[in-house]
């Protein structure tokens, strides 16, 4: 419970990579929802989309979720829950772009980056962490080649290997059962 006799003291620790990664969601967002558009003739919005989304999470996990890990000592504490978002991502980002795949990816999303951008959030943790070399980092994310991403499958055994990453994960696998529906 919030103390209403002492002065809130709130501190932003929001510089170049917080403001990096938040519009690299934005960007993303945009892709996806192009994706979702129903004008993505031949998936090139989605296509796009998933090259750019397994870039920025090979970004999080070996640059900024390692050095975090490092100079705490100590993986940061949401670190195991992003991952096993990132995780299902990556396994819908194996399924075609189905209405039903694109709204469990957009859900997965809505509940993922704002623990990532939130005041105190990851981000703006590693902003605090990484300080000292805050440049340097920097010009690691921009170095970071383009992932190459396989083509998505049609197959049961991708769909199962999805909902058990949706499920790991903490969300609903139902969210990939209501293929009628259409992605928001
Ligand atoms: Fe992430
Ligand atoms: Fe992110």
């Amino acid at each position: 419970m919030v103390d209403e006799t002492k002065p809130r003291t709130i501190v932003h620790r929001r510089g170049n990579l917080y403001t990096h990664m938040a519009a690299e969601h934005a960007v993303l967002d945009e892709l996806l929802g192009k994706a979702a558009a129903g004008s993505d003739i031949g998936g090139e919005a989605y296509q796009a989309f998933r090259e750019r989304l397994l870039r920025h999470i090979r970004i999080e996990e070996r640059i900024l979720f390692a050095m975090a890990e490092q100079r705490r000592g100590a993986a940061l504490p949401m670190a195991a829950r992003l991952r096993l978002d990132h995780g299902a991502l990556a396994a819908l980002l194996m399924l075609p772009p189905a209405d039903h795949a694109l709204r469990a990816i957009r859900a997965v999303l809505d509940a993922h980056n704002p623990l990532e951008e939130a005041e105190g959030g990851v981000y703006e943790q590693c902003e605090r962490l990484g300080a000292s070399e805050i440049n340097e980092l920097l010009a690691r994310i921009a170095a970071t080649p383009r992932v190459p991403v396989s083509s998505w499958v049609d197959s049961p055994k991708v769909f199962g290997a999805a909902r058990r990453a949706l499920a790991r994960a903490g969300h609903d696998p139902a969210l990939l059962d209501q293929p009628d529906r259409r992605c928001g």
